[in-house]
């Protein structure tokens, strides 16, 4: 389900504007990583009444989790590939007309006057027309889940997973996420579950499909609770912070983890590089009252002396495991970033052991599904640095899937181990001697 249904009035209040916004959209988020999110800050959008910027956000949204699909219906129509913005208004068209069930006129007519509005495109009102309406006749197959992702990954997700494994990951791309919630008191998931017509997942994660505006449900003003994929709940968890104990988020922002380790108890440090993104920590332990100290610095080289009895890595990685929510990242992301990425993390990773005190546990995970920003992380990590060992992680631990488990311990948990889906993410969980 989308956030907002579409108007099947094409000239009303949700006619072209709203799909001007959303061409605007697309285009950004297509532009590359973290297009989507500047688009959705982009004033422009945010000056649109609700319900346009509702329905551009659906739209592109819905776009972008069937683009592999549409691009293959339109190449199957289209003999010379017209202008960018051609395209992109192509891919607007089919995915109003197939996947939000816009009626059939709103989806060409509003496609046919977006190409009309620029003059110098013009000429290519027919072909729009022409387009749209022979796929209208002939409804294109959207769920093909070995069209979902880019051929690339998929075949990188098909040597390492199986053909099955790929298959099951792609078909995720085309579903829209639940929305889950972490609790400071997780005692209050149980109640707000039943408000949201939701259900509380085994690591005390709240999961509801209900939509509309988050701070409006009960319990988000008085800050208790903050939004956390499912996954990306469970690392924190992995740590068993203790009361008092001292422990350090090594790239906390936007501060998800940061703010389930200072609900523990624990005495957190919030490092992150990004003194933009830092501000989002700090607004986030305001409204929850929790407290850390925020501190802004490349991890890598940070000067300070302190070590620490626990500490968690959420490297910065290619993130294709958030393609639920992000479905750029799969249209962004470069083969080459992985490697790039990677050599970011070893480091970060060689930066933590130092921080930790003897006795100490280290958690590293990313949002990704690429092996060399997870097993073969953990493989070169452990053979280049005496006195550390895996601290397997047992079967369920911190409501970890158990599909998940691998045979060392650690956590392989890709987007179809639970029923809803899951972000994909890495999780190995260390000790120091
Ligand atoms: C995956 S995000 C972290 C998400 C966060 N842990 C959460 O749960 O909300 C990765 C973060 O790493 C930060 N980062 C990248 N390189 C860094 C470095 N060398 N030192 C510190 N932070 C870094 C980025 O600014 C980004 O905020």
């Amino acid at each position: 389900m989308t956030d907002i249904q579409p108007s099947d009035q094409p000239n009303d209040a949700l006619g072209l504007p709203a799909r001007a916004a959303a061409l605007d959209l697309l285009t950004a988020a297509l532009s590359g990583r973290s297009g989507l999110d500047e688009g959705l800050s982009h004033p422009a959008l945010q000056a649109l009444s609700a319900r346009d910027r509702a329905f551009a956000r659906a739209l592109v949204m819905a776009t972008l989790r069937r683009l592999g699909p549409i691009d293959s219906a339109l190449q199957s129509r289209v003999k010379k590939a017209p202008p960018d913005k051609v395209v992109q208004v192509l891919r607007l068209g089919v995915a109003q007309a197939f996947v939000l069930k816009t009626p059939a006129h709103a989806a060409v007519t509003t496609s046919v006057d977006l190409v009309a509005q620029d003059k110098g495109l013009a000429m290519f009102k027919g072909l729009v027309n022409a387009v749209l309406r022979g796929l209208l006749r002939e409804p294109p197959e959207l769920d093909d889940p070995e069209l979902l992702a880019p051929s690339w990954l998929y075949a990188r997700w098909r040597a390492v997973y199986s053909i099955e494994g790929a298959r099951a990951i792609a078909a995720m791309i085309a579903e829209e996420p639940a929305t889950d919630l972490s609790f400071k008191d997780p005692a209050q998931a149980a109640a707000l579950a039943a408000e949201l017509e939701g259900e509380v997942l085994p690591g005390g994660s709240l999961r509801t499909f209900k939509r509309g505006d988050i701070s409006t449900w009960p319990g988000f003003a008085e800050g208790g609770w903050w939004v956390q994929d499912a996954a990306a709940a469970i690392p924190a968890r992995l740590l068993n912070v203790k009361p008092g104990e001292t422990a350090l988020d090594m790239c906390a922002a936007p501060g998800g983890k940061t703010l389930q380790l200072a609900a523990a108890g624990s005495q957190v440090t919030a490092l992150d590089r990004s003194a933009p993104r830092l501000k989002r920590v700090t607004e986030n332990l305001a409204r929850t009252g929790l407290s850390a100290e925020v501190v802004a610095a490349d991890a890598a080289n940070w000067t300070d002396k302190k070590s620490f009895d626990a500490i968690l890595l959420d490297a910065p990685c290619s993130a294709t495991g958030t393609f639920r929510r992000h479905p750029d990242v799969l249209w962004a992301a470069k083969p080459s970033d992985v490697a790039g990425l990677a050599a970011v993390q070893s480091k970060l990773l060689d930066a933590a052991v130092r921080r930790l005190k003897p006795g100490g546990r280290l958690v590293y995970c990313v949002c990704s599904l690429e092996t060399e920003e997870g097993e073969g992380q953990v493989a070169a990590f452990l053979s280049r640095t005496p006195g550390v060992a895996l601290d397997p992680i047992k079967e369920g631990e911190g409501g970890s899937p158990v599909p998940s488990l691998d045979d060392d311990g650690t956590l392989r948990i890709l987007p179809h181990h639970a029923p809803g889906g899951l972000d994909g993410f890495y999780v190995a969980r260390f000790r120091k001697a």
